[in-house]
């Protein structure tokens, strides 16, 4: 994870990457920091915390650069601590580097690096390479810096996205493998970062695996492998990822969870004109035997109801798995396998790690993704794109909505495909979509979070269709409210978890199924009994004795689309109840660029 940005100009280089670093916030908040070439020298400042407390401590200094790196930190080696926030220097203080992602053999590198003299002040993973490249230098052109660079870098295993600053050196040196690194050519002056959503408006350009680039105030130059200038392909792309900022919401999540009903309109709209989902249907689905789904965390939850509904109205088997796990249980993939991987960011390495594995199995491949730019976008042999626009809050709610849109078209262009009936139509997602906005002010749920707000632990449960919602409605509670919760089959409940029931226990149960209603009743009566409480969310007219009942208008196959809303408002309810920075839940950062 983390955010990386620099620029060179002719500017005061400090709001241009502290502006980036905010937009690279959702990538990890815990520390932050910038270095910069002034009167010759390095200098850096660090701090703990988010971009915020940064343009606090710059705003006591007279930083007068116009060259700057800049880091916004997910620490993966090495607590929380000054030390360790970027940019990490070389015992010289004549090279600073920022970082995203892990160097997996950085052990070794830092035992050879300390027989030789060298010490260290961080515990992270990154402070090798500083001095790595240091250790190579052998003059300051940029011929010996690169050289120095592509040295350092064929020693890491892992995975970067590197830029550097050498002193009294007026240019920022990158390179990257396997993480994100973004540049564009504006009329402030020219600039990197680890996302295309946080650099302003001009050409963009996306740096390929082990390509190195140099960016000083006459432009960008790209080199490639062998170090040989070449010219890189403008990003000709719509910027769909821009920051608009909260419109007027306290929080990006209480927007984002606002634009659920946008994300599947724009969604549907822009699948109907491309012809990008046509095109994978036909040449996946005429002969597909089996189907393989993966990814991580929301993106999952999406995955797992995509399976359901293939197996249900499509009648093809399918595998889903945690992409973190995959590899370990390996299903069995072929030339006839179909692999989907749903990844709302695109850069997320256990997935990224699956569709290598994939691919090497000869599978057919196909992303859903939210970031056209991204590396799964274009890995895979067919991308499907989400329209929901730039999601910032950690907790992923409207790309969710964008990926079930896709997902219940995808699977209606199947049914028609393989000549079987689907039990929806393309108008009732839209309706679907429609009710979604009048759903806002689901007032019963202040006075449920009231009460849940004290709970150590909640439990959210269903039967079929519904345990798959429970699945991201309890991810999205624990996410942003630290209330422990946990999802199960309500048919589970008897087979364990009953036994921590009492009348001081919660539970929210999902009852949208109407071929599972008495099942499920049944089951809310197994709870009451032993005392605990249930919040009931349904779309049937039925009488329950349940402390509350919270009413969805939608049909069965749907329900996860309204069910989940309801979810994601009470998650953020809770959050702001107990005070939370809903937008940055603790120990958590969106993109998950590392294993
Ligand atoms: C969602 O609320 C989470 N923060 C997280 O589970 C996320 O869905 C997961 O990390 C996958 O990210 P991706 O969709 O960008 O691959
Ligand atoms: N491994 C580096 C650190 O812990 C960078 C972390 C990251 O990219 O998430 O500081």
């Amino acid at each position: 994870m983390c955010g990386i940005a620099g620029y060179v100009g002719y500017k005061v280089a400090t709001p241009f990457v502290l502006d980036c670093l905010q937009k690279l916030e959702y990538r990890g908040y815990d520390s932050a920091g910038i270095a910069f070439t002034q009167n010759d020298s390095l200098c850096r400042l660090r701090v703990l915390g988010g971009v915020d407390n940064l343009k606090r401590a710059v705003s006591q200094d007279v930083i007068d650069s116009s060259v700057m790196i800049g880091h916004t930190r997910w620490a993966t080696h090495g607590r929380v601590s000054v030390e360790n926030a970027h940019p990490q220097m070389s015992n010289h203080h004549d090279v600073a580097v920022v970082h995203n992602g892990i160097i997996e053999n950085f052990d070794n590198l830092k035992a050879e690096l300390q027989s030789t003299g060298v010490t260290f002040e961080s515990q992270t993973d990154t402070e090798i390479i500083p001095n790595m490249i240091h250790n190579n230098l052998t003059g300051y052109t940029d011929t010996q810096i690169l050289d120095a660079l592509q040295k350092t870098t064929r020693r890491l295993q892992g995975s970067f996205a590197l830029c550097v600053l050498v002193s009294k050196v007026d240019k920022i040196f990158a390179t990257a493998r396997f993480s994100p690194l973004l540049f564009v050519k504006s009329d402030y002056g020219f600039m990197v970062a680890s996302d295309l959503g946080a650099l302003p408006n001009g050409e963009k350009y996306k740096l390929l695996d082990d390509y190195f680039a140099v960016i000083s105030k006459e432009g960008i130059s790209f080199f490639d492998k062998d170090m040989q200038p070449v010219t890189l392909q403008k990003l000709d792309i719509t910027n769909t990822q821009q920051d608009e900022g909260h419109l007027g919401f306290d929080s990006y999540m209480a927007k984002e969870v606002s634009q659920g009903g946008d994300a599947i309109r724009n969604t549907c709209k822009n699948l109907i004109e491309s012809n990008a989902l046509d095109i994978a249907c036909t040449e996946l689905f005429t002969h597909t035997f089996r189907i393989v789904i993966t990814a991580c965390g929301t993106a999952l939850h999406a995955g797992r109801i995509l399976g359901y509904m293939l197996q249900k109205e499509c009648g093809i088997e399918c595998v889903i798995d945690y992409a973190s796990e995959f590899r370990y249980f390996p299903p069995h993939i072929d030339e006839e396998t179909v692999c989907i991987f749903i990844s709302q960011s695109g850069e997320t390495a256990d997935t990224l790690s699956c569709v290598e594995f994939a691919k090497t199995k000869q599978a057919r491949t196909l992303g859903i993704t939210n970031v056209p730019t991204s590396r799964l976008a274009g890995m895979v042999d067919y991308c499907i794109l989400s329209s929901a626009g730039a999601e910032r809050a950690v907790a992923s709610t409207k790309v969710l909505m964008a990926q079930l849109a896709i997902i219940y078209m995808l699977v209606q262009k199947i049914c028609k495909i393989l000549n079987k009936s689907c039990e929806f139509s393309f108008k009732d997602i839209l309706d679907c979509a429609n009710k979604l906005d009048r759903l806002k002010s689901v007032s019963k749920l202040d006075k449920i979070t009231r009460i849940l707000q004290h709970k150590q632990s909640l439990f959210v449960l269903g039967r079929g269709l519904d345990y798959l919602t429970a699945l991201e409605g309890a991810l999205k509670i624990k996410e942003v409210s630290y209330i422990h919760c946990e999802a199960l089959p309500l048919g589970e409940l008897k087979h364990g978890s009953l036994a921590l029931f009492n009348n001081d226990s919660y539970c929210i149960v999902l009852m949208t199924q109407k071929h599972l209603m008495a099942k499920t009743i049944n089951n809310i009566h197994e709870i009451t009994t032993r005392g605990a409480h249930v919040i009931l969310i349904t779309n049937m007219d039925v009488s329950v004795d349940v402390d509350y009942v919270i009413k969805i208008d939608c049909q069965d196959t749907l329900s996860p689309i309204p069910a989940i809303k309801v979810l994601q408002i009470l998650a953020l309810k809770l959050a702001k109840i107990k005070k939370i920075d809903v937008d940055k839940p603790r120990n958590l950062a969106k993109s998950v660029t590392v294993e």
